[in-house]
Parts: C-alpha cells; structure tokens; sequence
C-alpha cells in the first residue's frame, strides 16, 4: 500500500518523491519497475532526510504497533520543528494522542491520518482522513488534496481534528465496513438457503441492487465475489473459501471504544462477533447436531421475488442504522476527546476513495448540511421514510430468519435497536428497580424531581436520598 500510495504521490504534477524501506532491496525494485515515478532511492535514514525539502514532510506506512514507533523515533532524531511526520497505517487513535504530544514537545508535528481504500485506492485516489494540528494540515492539505480520490467534485479528504481524530474516525470507518459486510453477507444466506439460488444467480441479484439505492462498492464487489468460479473444482469459489472469517482487530477497537464511551453500536459489535463465532471450528462442532426447526423450508416459487426484494429493504434499514451508530460514535468520541468534527464533513470523504464508498452516503451528507447539530441521523425525514418504507418487510425477514434457523444477528439487532428508540417506555424502569433493590442504586421518577430509593428489605416505603451512584 505505501509503493502505491507514494507512486499516486509521484505522479502529481511537480512532485518528486523520495522513498525509503528498512530494506533497500525492496526500495530498488520499486525504482526498477516504476521509472516513470521518478523516485528519489534512500539507502539509509540520513540520505532520507536529507533529500526531503523544508518543511519536511514524511509519510509512514507500516504496520501499526511498536515497528511504527522505531521509524518515527529515527525520524523525529533528524527532524526539524515544523517538519510532519504523517502515520498513515491502522493505528488504534490513543496510541497516535500519545505519539501526538511526545512528538510535539520537539516541535516537530505528528499527524496520524486514516487512509481507506486498499491497495487500489492508494494508487488511484484514497479517502484521507488527518488528524494533527492545524499547522500541519497548512503543508499537509494541498499534498493530501492531491491524491485523494474526489467525490462530487470535492476531494475526499478534510482535517478531521486534533491529535488522533484522523485516526479515531478511520476505526469507525472500518466498524462500519464490518457492519456492513456482515449484513451483506446475511443477506446472500437468506437468500441462498430460503431460495435455493446459486451463487451466480445471487451475484446477479447483487448486481442488480448494486442500480438502486444500495449502490456501493461492497455490493459491487459482492457481485464480483459470488460470481467467481475455483479453477481447481470448478465449484463457485464462495464454496471452498472455508467460512471463518479473519480480522486485524479495527473492528474489535470500535466496539470496545465504543462500550466505554457508552455508545450502542449493537450492530457494529454483531459483526465482530460473527466473525469470532466463525473462527471456532471446535466449538460449532461441538454444536453440531443441536436441535433446530424442524423443516427451513423453501420459499414458494411465486413468492421468491418478493422475498428478495423483502431482504434488500431489510438490508436497507439495517444499513442505515449501522452508519447511524457509526456517526454517533464519532459524536461521543468527540465530545470525550475534544475534537471538533464536522460530521457532514466526514460523510462526504467517505462517498468516494474509501471501502464504505456508496451513493447512501450522499444521503448522510444531505442529512448534516441540512441540519448540522443532527442528534440522531436515522431520524433524518430521508431515513425516517425510508424506514417506513421497509420496516414491515425488515420485520417479516427477521421472522423469517428466527423462524427457519439461518442466523442474521446483524439484521435482528438493528431492528431491535430501531424498535428500542421509538418506544415510549423501556423496560429499563425495570433495571432501575432491580438495582435498586439489591444494590440501593437509586432510581428517579417521572413525576418529580430528585432521587429515591425504597427501604426494600424494612417496611418498603420511598425515601428522597442523594445518589451514590447513577
Ligand atoms: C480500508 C480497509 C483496510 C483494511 C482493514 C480491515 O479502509 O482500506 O478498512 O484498512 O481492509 O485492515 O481489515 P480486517 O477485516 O482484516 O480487520
């Protein structure tokens, strides 16, 4: 990803890039195949730096963790203050607001910038997301503006906030990109056991989606996945890929980002515990053999039709509340951390560049500029409708999936998270109760101000006290 992010970097009108990797070998055979890069080749830290012009600006890309640390201490030894150094890797954002403020107190500027898009997207045009100060971004913004990929006519990157921000809001990129792969995926097994369809057949239905409202790059690649067939067996390669699915742990730091800043993102966190459902082979053996409903059931021929276009709107829905608890972890982050972040502004770096790239997007951009202090974006009046539109079919899929054993835990929890916020009652009265009783924990009434506390175990009656805890 670095050679094609520094290759996207070299082909922009008056630059010259120098290149440097702890192992020169590698360093020459980029300048070998790519002589039209016009590469600067550092052999040692020193030439490196040296061949940089001032300010200085540096990009990293390793892989996060301690190797990170090693290459920004070697250049923050030679760096000047007011150079950059840029992480652009995975880096989980508090460790990047601690690099942030040791490299600061040299003066030198350390920005950790989240960059989606793979490696295609680093060599034809990524969705940047930078943190740092707003020094840094003076230097930085024109060069990232440069490669970025551009949506709308806009390129897709902004200074996100200070310190980890930029990284902090590429986490919660990749969580949404886990939620919504899951619920695809959801989807695809809906469809494939209540229907009987082929992969082929579903990459077409796929496809097809991939014209309306849920255009985006992860239905488009779904198509392209679904419709590969395995050279060896001849079967559809879906088939032979073995069902455990892997991860590099961006998902797990949302979600547990995320449970201490008290934010549900409930479907983001299905995601990632289906893919660690997935990857214990010995335990779902263990279930092997446990009972389920009697008969899945096909769908009737005649009612195929229907039924997939009942799992698109599901899929819709259950999408729109993915991003929602997406955009209101960035919002909790936010306050927690101090980062001024325009969210609207981060929609709209995500409609192009990025894994999330979608049309649906837009929708979110429309949602912020109309109204930009947005407490809840699924209440948006475009979603609220939307949600009108597809809730019964949403409901009717989700039965469908309780009543027939083929699990969908991303779809079920986000129509339980939906139905949770419209009700007018929770059964949290409840909790409050319960811990009340056993705890004294407290509760407060709808009917007067204060907190109260019944004498549970003397003669039960209300007392006004002060909270020991909330
Ligand atoms: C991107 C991707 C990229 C990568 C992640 C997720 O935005 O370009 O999110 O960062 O694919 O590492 O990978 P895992 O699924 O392995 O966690």
């Amino acid at each position: 990803m670095g050679s094609n992010l520094a290759r996207n970097l070299a082909s922009r009108e008056g630059n010259t890039v120098a290149v440097f990797n702890r192992s020169y070998e590698r360093t020459s055979t980029l300048l070998e195949e790519h002589p039209e890069a016009g590469f600067v080749g550092a052999s040692t830290y020193d030439e490196f730096v040296a061949s940089l012009a001032k300010p200085r600006t540096a990009i990293i890309m390793v892989q996060a963790g301690k190797g990170t640390d090693a290459v920004i201490s070697e250049l923050a030894s030679r760096f000047e203050p007011g150079d950059i150094i840029v992480d652009g890797g995975n880096a989980l954002f508090t460790d990047t607001i601690r690099r942030e403020k040791a490299v600061r107190e040299t003066g030198i500027n350390f920005v950790g910038a989240g960059i989606s898009g793979g490696e295609e997207g680093a060599l034809n045009g990524p969705s940047i997301m930078p943190g740092g100060s707003d020094e840094s971004w003076v230097t930085l913004g024109p060069i990232l503006k440069s490669i970025a990929a551009v949506a709308e006519g806009e390129p897709c990157v902004t200074h996100i906030g200070h310190d980890g921000a930029g990284h902090f809001v590429k986490m919660i990129h990749n969580g949404i990109e886990y939620a919504d792969m899951q619920l695809i995926a959801e989807a695809y097994d809906l469809i494939r056991r209540g229907t009987g369809k082929t992969p082929a057949e579903i990459a077409e239905v796929f496809a097809e989606w991939n014209k309306g409202e849920l255009e985006s790059y992860l239905i488009e690649i779904t198509a392209e996945v679904l419709k590969q067939v395995d050279a060896e067996t001849g079967l559809p390669l879906v088939d032979v890929i073995l069902d455990e699915a892997g991860s590099k742990g961006t998902g797990v730091w949302t979600v547990q980002t995320a449970l201490s800043l008290g934010t549900p993102v409930s479907n983001i966190a299905e995601a990632v515990f289906a893919r660690g459902l997935s990857s214990h082979p010995e335990q779902r053996a263990a279930a092997k053999g446990l009972a389920g409903p009697d008969e899945a059931g096909r769908i009737p021929a005649d009612q195929v039709d229907a039924f997939i276009e009942d799992v698109r709107l599901a899929l819709y829905a259950s999408k729109i509340v993915a991003y929602s608890q997406g955009f209101d972890a960035i919002r909790a982050g936010a306050v927690e951390y101090d980062w001024n972040i325009d969210l609207g502004a981060v929609s709209k770096i995500w409609r192009g560049g990025c894994i999330i790239r979608a049309q649906f997007l837009n929708r979110i951009a429309d949602a912020y500029d109309e109204t930009p202090n947005l407490e809840l974006l699924l209440s948006a009046p475009y979603f609220a409708e939307a949600f009108t539109r597809a809730q019964a079919a949403w409901r009717r899929v989700v039965v469908r999936s309780v009543e027939t054993g083929i699990p969908a835990p991303a779809f079920g929890s986000s129509l339980a998270y939906y139905d949770g916020l419209r009700a007018d009652r929770l059964p949290a009265a409840l909790v409050q109760g319960q811990r009340d009783f056993f705890g004294a924990h407290t509760y407060k009434r709808i009917d007067k101000e204060g907190v109260f506390h019944t004498l549970w175990s003397g003669d039960r009656t209300e007392i006004a006290t002060t909270p020991s805890t909330h």
